[in-house]
């Protein structure tokens, strides 16, 4: 069981430490191999994804992520970015299925900014599509161009799906459902893009396969509206890259945090990248008070989807719903009357509960 662990920027290597800590103390014996990805590799080998780490993550069984960029890294030119690196092993990976999913612990009901009988007992798993769509479409770029009769910077991106990669993105959404409340609900803006009007057409053409399974329709625009109004109509929403990015930071925020929203990103025959949903927040890194429990429940989801561990995966979402019945917030979930601490304390309390 070999794991390859990219610790990456800002708090990556802070929220890291605390799930390693949590693997270790399983005690199952994973073999766990540190490199670099992202801005950190750009400053110590001039590439955001750098050969020695593309080894390292080809030849493990899984990779554990913090999360990578920063503003020191804007201005570099866009193939150096830090995000290059992610979207880089993204793809060479092939991991297109993104598994998001935004639960409402209890406790949390009120750290939400959503009304609690609006948020409690939320449980959706939003289905993100994550190696096509606009995020690798070709061509794209900025060059100058002769437009409405003068020469001007042009900035444009592709937006393209095959319908294998749509068929095979829905296929993992109504797998998925099978295993919860057998509702997918699919998020497009056919209405306006034909690349959509696909995706719902493909959709519709796999209903038939899950008789069992109800597919229902959404324009991305409603969507994100309904994920605030209503978010517990929704069991299992499934949708492209650009989109997925957008609705899964949005629903992330009905858990209370972006700090509690976990992923794996998964291939075909499960190897996956887990991390969590959020990025590596300059603002407070450095500052040991980032919440890691997204990065320790993205572990508990490489335990169970990578591993087939479920009792270990469990496990450790067990000890993280102790935790927070017992008090320990960071300050993205803190309120009045709770136990405000750290990133070490918390690993250090879901030590404890483990
Ligand atoms: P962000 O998710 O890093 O931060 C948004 C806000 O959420 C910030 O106020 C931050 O402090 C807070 N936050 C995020 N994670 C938290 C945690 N664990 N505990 C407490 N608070 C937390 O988004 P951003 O500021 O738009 O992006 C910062 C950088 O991260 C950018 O360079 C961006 O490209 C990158 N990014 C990386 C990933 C990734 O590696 N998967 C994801 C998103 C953004
Ligand atoms: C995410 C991030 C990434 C994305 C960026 C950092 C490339 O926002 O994982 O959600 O857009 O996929
Ligand atoms: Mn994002």
């Amino acid at each position: 069981m070999k794991i390859c662990v990219l610790p990456g920027d800002g708090i990556g290597p802070e929220i890291m430490a605390e799930a390693v800590r949590v693997l270790n103390a399983l005690g199952l014996g994973f073999e766990m191999e540190e490199a670099l990805l992202g801005g950190c590799a750009v400053d110590a080998t001039g590439t955001p994804y750098p050969e020695a780490t593309q080894k390292l993550a080809q030849a493990a069984d899984a990779v554990l992520l913090g999360a990578v960029g920063g503003p020191q890294w804007d201005a570099l030119p866009r193939e150096q970015r830090p995000e290059r690196g992610l979207l880089g092993i993204r793809k060479q990976l092939g991991l297109f299925a993104n598994l998001r999913p935004a639960i409402l612990y209890p406790e949390l009901a009120n750290a939400s900014t959503l009304k609690p009988e609006v948020v409690a007992g939320l449980d959706i798993l939003i289905v993100r599509e994550l190696t096509g769509d606009i995020y690798f479409g070709q061509p794209r770029g900025i060059e100058v161009r002769d437009v409405d009769g003068k020469s001007q910077r042009f900035g444009f991106n592709t937006m393209h799906y095959t319908e294998s990669e749509v068929r095979r993105i829905g296929r993992v959404a109504f797998e998925a459902a099978r295993k919860r409340n057998r509702k997918v609900c699919s998020v497009d803006k056919m209405n306006v893009l034909e690349t959509t009007q696909l995706w719902r057409d493909v959709m519709n053409e796999l209903a038939p396969e899950y008789p069992d399974v109800e597919l229902t329709h959404m324009l991305v625009d409603n969507a994100a509206m309904q994920l605030v109004k209503a978010p517990k109509q929704f069991d299992v929403m499934v949708t492209g890259n650009m989109f997925g990015d957008i609705l899964s930071d949005e629903a992330s925020m009905l858990t209370g945090s972006i700090g509690m929203l976990p992923s794996a990103s998964l291939d075909a025959n499960n190897k996956g990248l887990y991390e969590p949903s959020h990025g590596s927040a300059p603002d407070i890194a450095g500052k040991g008070v980032a919440n890691p429990l997204a990065t320790i429940l993205s572990a508990a989801m490489m335990l169970r989807y990578t591993f087939n561990l479920e009792e270990a995966a469990q496990r450790v979402e067990g000890a993280v719903k102790k935790v927070l019945a017992q008090g320990f917030r960071t300050g993205d979930i803190y309120e009045p009357g709770t136990k405000k601490v750290g990133t070490k304390e918390m690993g250090d309390a879901v030590l404890a509960a483990l």
